[in-house]
């Protein structure tokens, strides 16, 4: 078979493997890469991972789906930076598991949300957006003042993100369950929001 362009357009499986072959140019040019590139693998200057009570409310803001409504990725564009501070970089995110990115913004983007806010301030949003955003949509998590931590399985929690590669001592993971035994899952909640982005100064 002469590898012509007909006999390549009538043979539909040929098609198909060239397509795709090329298609994959562009990706693997991107992304291959960064697998292996320091500043995509490797932490920020000064990243910490997260507490016992912070990777806590991590879980809490991922059970309630807060995710469905935020992203936590700043997009190197002016209108984002302005509005947000610091674009994202990916060394900011190497304890995350998984990464809570996403790209659906019904609210804004909360990547550099941490000390944006008094902790009294996302108290009252948490419990009724309206009372400080009069125009919200968001709904309210009041029950997350009542429901109480354990910390039965934070130990593991920790110890799992150890499996990972998040740099957690014994220490930590001894102290976990009784870091967060007794707090409110909005404690916990607020502890990681506070968090989030604070690594890399905002220039804003
Ligand atoms: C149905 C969509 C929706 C969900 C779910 C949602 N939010 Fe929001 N959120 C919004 C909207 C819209 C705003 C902007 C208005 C406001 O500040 O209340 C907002 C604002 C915020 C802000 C203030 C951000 C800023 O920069 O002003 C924080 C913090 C926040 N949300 C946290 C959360 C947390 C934590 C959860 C989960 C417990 C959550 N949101 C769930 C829609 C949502």
């Amino acid at each position: 078979m002469s590898f012509t362009h007909a006999s390549i357009e009538k043979n539909v499986g040929l098609l198909a493997l060239l397509v795709v072959l090329v298609v994959s140019v562009g990706g693997l040019v991107e992304i291959v890469p960064l697998f292996f590139q320091k500043y995509t693998t490797e932490p920020v200057e000064g990243l910490k991972p997260y507490t016992a009570l912070q990777l806590e409310g991590r879980d809490i803001y991922i059970r309630e789906g807060c995710n469905n409504c935020h992203s936590q990725m700043i997009r190197p564009f002016r209108a984002e930076t302005e509005r947000y501070g610091h674009y994202s970089v990916a060394g900011e995110f190497v304890y995350d598991h998984p990464f809570l990115w996403g790209s659906k913004r019904t609210g804004p983007d909360l990547a550099r949300v941490g000390g944006r806010y008094s902790d009294d301030w996302h108290r009252i949003h948490l419990n009724n957006p309206r009372d400080v955003v009069p125009e919200s949509n968001m709904p309210a998590f009041p029950w997350l003042t009542r429901a109480v931590l354990t910390g039965a399985d934070t130990e593991a929690k920790l110890k799992a993100m150890k499996t990972l590669g998040v740099p957690y001592t014994e220490e930590d993971l001894r102290n976990a369950r009784a870091s967060v035994a007794g707090k409110t899952e909005q404690e916990a909640l607020i502890a990681y929001l506070q968090d989030l982005g604070t690594t890399i100064k905002s220039v804003r």
